[in-house]
């Protein structure tokens, strides 16, 4: 990439969204910590350098010799700025925004605004052609969005030489892996199933942890690969759907939040030689474009609202069991059902299974059954989200309907924590 605005962050939840607005208007973003050696920044060379922090950028912790680089910054209060640290360029509640942002890139740093993603993609291909050369590659596709785009890179790139491996954990939605079988077998593509809920489920008896649940899934998740990837003989690329929030979210540098599993699971005796994530530069709604626009995947396929990796298993607080799985399954299709029904989308709905019992009555008889979670969430970005208003009567008719037709459920609640200070998934 020959034109990269330096995001230097200083803690906070706002560098994705200016990374996100920078990239909007044709420049590429990246963002680094900003303890980052000044070589390095030096190396990069950016055509300008945006600073964000939390509510107050911490000038003791940023490198003086920065200012002397010659470069214009952005959201900092020194001599060589163009805006006060309490100026939001990205928020949507900050007039002409986007225009200031604009100025800043095209005027102040002179940017020619050759980020586009058909290149983008272009060069992709390009890249993973001259990487693989004629070897074979491996795929772990999931059918979420990240991984069924980077399936159809990977197909666009090297189609005779690409095997997908979809690993069925066991934590999947309702019919969820018979409907991702049906919509991989029929591609272009060698589409294996793995059916590995069992020793999925060995693994985290008597786990509660979530981040322990995380790893042993992530971990899991490779050794199946291994044993596939030998039986089909020596391949030596692993294919992975990782994108930038996850890498920014996993405490590859800064403060980890949660280790998402295609990143943090990873074992570092990886039996691969090689890993490729062509999509590890770009946000979800970058993601999204490259396949609706540029690969031509179905609109429903790329619309997908995102799943974890380690699926359901994150949505059960406590220890995984088959029985927990089961009543899950069960509320979750129907709280999609009925979300399903109202126009206004949430961008990611679900219902979690909390490990609280209530008393509650099924006919003239007291129960003391679980109580069943719903979020529904409106985001952009995933990064920071609200609670969705999901029309009261939607509510009403979900929790009438899970507490009837599920067993074992005696109570419905709906959650309207933010992130911050939440996050989406529960655990
Ligand atoms: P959180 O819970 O961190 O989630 O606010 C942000 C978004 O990421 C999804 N998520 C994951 N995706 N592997 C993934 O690929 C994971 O381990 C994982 N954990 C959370 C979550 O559903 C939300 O969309």
């Amino acid at each position: 990439m020959n034109e990269v605005v330096l995001i230097l962050d200083f803690g906070g939840p706002y560098k994705e969204l200016v990374a996100r607005m920078v990239r909007s208007a044709n420049v590429f973003a990246e963002i680094l910590p900003g303890d980052t050696p000044l070589e390095e920044i030096l190396k990069i060379d950016p055509i300008g350098i945006i600073l964000t922090g939390g509510k107050k950028i911490d000038a003791a912790k940023c490198n003086p010799d920065l200012f002397k680089t010659g470069r214009p910054f952005l959201i900092a209060s020194n001599e060589n700025c163009v805006a006060e640290n309490t100026f939001h360029p990205e928020s949507v509640q900050t007039k002409d925004g986007q225009l200031f942002m604009r100025n800043f890139l095209y005027d102040t740093c002179g940017a020619t605004g050759q980020y586009k993603l058909k290149n983008y993609t272009d060069s992709q291909i390009q890249k993973i052609r001259q990487t693989v050369g004629d070897q074979r590659v491996l795929l772990a596709l999931s059918g979420g969005v990240d991984s069924s785009v980077c399936a159809a890179i990977l197909a666009k790139a090297i189609p005779d030489r690409l095997t997908c491996i979809f690993v069925d954990h066991g934590f999947m939605r309702h019919n969820e892996g018979d409907e991702i079988e049906e919509i991989f077998s029929n591609r272009n593509l060698n589409f294996i199933r793995v059916n590995a809920a069992e020793r999925f489920l060995k693994k985290l008896k008597g786990v509660t942890d979530p981040e322990q649940k995380r790893k042993i899934i992530g971990e899991e998740f490779i050794r199946v690969f291994e044993e596939e990837a030998k039986k089909l003989g020596k391949i030596p690329f692993l294919a992975q759907g990782t994108i930038y929030p996850d890498i920014v979210e996993s405490g590859v540098y800064g403060t980890m939040v949660k280790s998402h599993h295609n990143v943090g699971g990873l074992p570092e005796n990886l039996d691969f030689d090689h890993l490729i994530e062509p999509l590890s530069m770009l946000f979800k709604n970058e993601v999204r474009e490259i396949g609706r626009r540029h690969l031509k995947l179905p609109a429903n396929l790329v619309q997908r609202q995102p799943f974890p990796g380690p699926g359901l298993a994150v949505r059960v607080m406590g220890e995984v069991t088959r029985e927990k799985l089961e009543i899950l399954r069960m509320a979750d299709f129907i709280f999609r059902e009925e979300i399903e029904k109202v126009t206004a989308r949430p961008s990611q709905y679900f219902a979690v299974l909390t490990d609280t019992f209530s008393v509650g009555i099924k006919g003239e008889t007291r129960t003391y059954d679980r109580v069943v979670a719903l979020r529904a969430v409106k985001t952009d970005d995933f990064m920071t989200c609200s609670a969705f208003r999901v029309p009261h009567q939607t509510l009403e008719r979900a929790a009438s309907r899970i507490t009837s037709e599920v067993p074992l459920v005696s109570r419905v609640v709906y959650d309207v924590t933010s992130k911050p200070p939440g996050t989406i998934e529960w655990l």
